[in-house]
């Protein structure tokens, strides 16, 4: 089962700048790119690095450490050192809500 928990307001967001929240204690990187929302785990697979903290660029998210890009939809890496895909989940709008389900990982 899906369950979604709202995760901030669209509002909060701005464009290509990810926002870090925690959710139940698991930390996620909010992306608003493209036009669209992506909730993405904020810790890359390759250290213990906050993903939140690099850049963003047609639909990846740089890590800042090594520069491992991972894209915003799969969560998969398309640069090295990187080799393990992060999870992403899934996002839902609900008015000015940005909801966010930890429970199935896309
Ligand atoms: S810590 Fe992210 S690529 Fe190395």
């Amino acid at each position: 089962m899906t369950s979604f928990v709202r995760a901030c307001g669209l509002s909060e967001l701005e464009e290509d700048i990810p926002k870090r929240v925690e959710l139940d204690g698991t930390p996620v990187s909010l992306v608003q790119t493209e036009g669209e929302v992506f909730a993405i785990h904020d810790i890359c697979s390759h250290a213990n690095v906050s993903l939140s903290e690099g850049e963003v660029d047609d639909c990846h998210i740089e890590c800042w450490l090594h520069g491992s890009r991972f894209d915003l939809r799969s969560g998969k890496p398309d640069a090295l050192p990187a080799t393990r895909p992060v999870p992403v989940y899934p996002v839902k709008i609900e008015g000015d809500d940005v909801l966010v389900s930890l429970t199935q990982e896309s």
